[in-house]
């Protein structure tokens, strides 16, 4: 028996491959689902998220799913549709400088709102190339693309919430300096998205009069990616951003619904959640069908490890809770992943992304021809449809030895379709955040490193 949840709009979640009518002992049956452990208190919890902003155990406000029903005509995102213009106007570069949520989501915009080759693709008028760098200190990449920016042409946006984050930070200090020898007037050339209260970057881009845009307070780095941060590279990408918030605010609503059995969201985290409590499945393997996509799946490797990756639950008992999230590709990570995923441990739920319909980038094969008696496996097929049974033929492989999958599906990508691809996902890690009683809105593992880092860059400058 097929089990779909299926949305008006096209949005599909195919969980038939994790129920137990389907593969056997290891699956989930409709009534486990319906009395999942801590189902209602988590539900509970989502409801005093959405309208108090207010996480139990977390101190300050969570505000993310407020992003999606920003007004588009407000006088905030006209600036920064006019801030886009202008930059479009005037710059063929714009260089991208953040990490983590400050850097993730804005890749996947531009990926998939645009293409993963967008920056080789014959120049749009208006439409700037756009770099990403300050998401690693790798000198060499920056010297690279040190040799393919000609300044002058050339915005560079420094995203960081903190303003304290060192990749970002070594990143807008080594071009600000470039900047300056080659005689640019920095207020020019930059503009910041941080914090609008406090940090570093805040005090430098005032004092220097750049253009300053605000991750907003109570939406954290990795949950950001509809706010200023993701928006403004929206903008600049030529995305419709309203579109985009539009398929956020259908997700929300849906996501909103009191049957978990209709609720995409919600069914996604307690499937994957009941996975991980009965059998030990501890590992989702995220493998979008779709080059466009590859970027999503490094975005939700951060949100979903950052998110629920908890020493302690909210009790203080120490738990190392959290599913280890893989990002993978579909087919290319066939001929790499799909061996261990089929026979090595049985720890891992495969989640797919299928998009059914490319649009003008469909490519048909040619069904007859030179090549095609010897190719006839592939001729006369569109690349689509190869891709497709790929996925279909990887999921039944998996299936046939009863280890879990799921496919999300799009009718299409679009501005509209990513905007709820994206918010699908958030909701579903807060509601697992909130079923596995962790605070899923902090990342407290994270400052291990960062003290130890400190302390070894506080010693000789080499
Ligand atoms: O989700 C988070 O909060 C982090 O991953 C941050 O996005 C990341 O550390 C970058 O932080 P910032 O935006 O302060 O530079």
């Amino acid at each position: 028996m097929a089990h779909v949840l299926e949305l008006n709009d096209g949005f599909h979640l195919n969980y038939t491959n994790l129920m137990a009518d389907c593969i056997g002992a290891l699956g989930i049956r409709e009534d486990e689902i319906l009395k999942a452990p801590r189902l209602n208190r988590a539900m509970a919890a989502m409801r005093t998220l959405r309208e108090k902003g207010q996480v139990r155990g977390h101190d300050e406000p969570v505000l993310f799913t407020r992003l999606p029903y920003q007004a588009t005509e407000s006088e905030h995102l006209q600036r920064i549709r006019q801030w886009g213009q202008r930059v479009r106007r005037n710059f063929r570069s714009v260089v991208s400088l953040g990490i983590g949520g400050s850097y993730l989501g804005n890749q996947v915009l531009l990926d998939a709102g645009r293409s993963p080759f967008w920056n080789n693709l014959p120049p749009e008028e208006d439409t700037p190339r756009i770099f990403f760098a300050g998401n690693n200190v790798d000198p060499a990449s920056i010297h690279d693309l040190d040799r393919i920016l000609s300044l002058p042409e050339t915005m560079f946006v420094v995203i960081s919430k903190s303003g304290t984050t060192t990749e970002t930070m070594a990143a807008f200090m080594h071009f600000y300096r470039r900047v300056q020898e080659a005689g640019l007037e920095p207020a020019h050339h930059f503009t910041a998205v941080t914090d609008p209260e406090q940090g570093i970057l805040l005090e430098i881009a005032r004092e220097q009069g750049f253009p300053v845009f605000f991750v907003p307070p109570g939406v954290g780095g990795r949950w950001s990616v509809l706010s200023d941060a993701g928006l403004m590279i929206g903008e600049l990408a030529g995305l419709n951003t309203h579109e985009l918030l539009q398929g956020a605010r259908q997700m929300d609503q849906v996501c909103q619904r009191e049957n978990i059995l209709e609720n995409p969201g919600y069914l996604y985290a307690v499937l994957c959640h009941l996975f991980y409590r009965k059998s030990d499945i501890n590992e989702v393997v995220l493998m979008p069908y779709c080059d466009a996509l590859k970027s999503l799946a490094l975005w939700y490797v951060q949100l979903l490890a950052e998110s629920l990756g908890k020493e302690r639950d909210r009790k203080g008992r120490r738990v190392h809770e959290g599913r280890t999230p893989i990002a993978a590709l579909g087919t290319t990570d066939m001929h790499a992943q799909t061996q261990q995923h089929r026979e090595g441990r049985r720890n891992k739920l495969l989640t797919t992304i299928a998009i059914r319909d490319f649009g003008q980038k469909e490519i048909h094969l040619p069904a007859e021809g030179d090549l095609a008696d010897r190719l006839s496996f592939v001729a006369g097929h569109s690349f689509s449809h190869i891709l497709d049974a790929a996925r279909r033929a990887n999921e039944d492989a998996l299936a046939a030895d009863g280890r879990p999958s799921c496919c999300v599906s799009l009718p299409c990508l679009s501005e509209f379709t990513l905007g709820q691809l994206l918010y699908f996902f958030e909701i579903a890690t807060a509601f697992e955040g909130e079923l596995l009683n962790v605070n899923a809105f902090n990342q407290p593992g994270v400052e291990h490193y960062k003290k130890i880092m400190k302390k070894l860059l506080d010693g000789p400058r080499r």
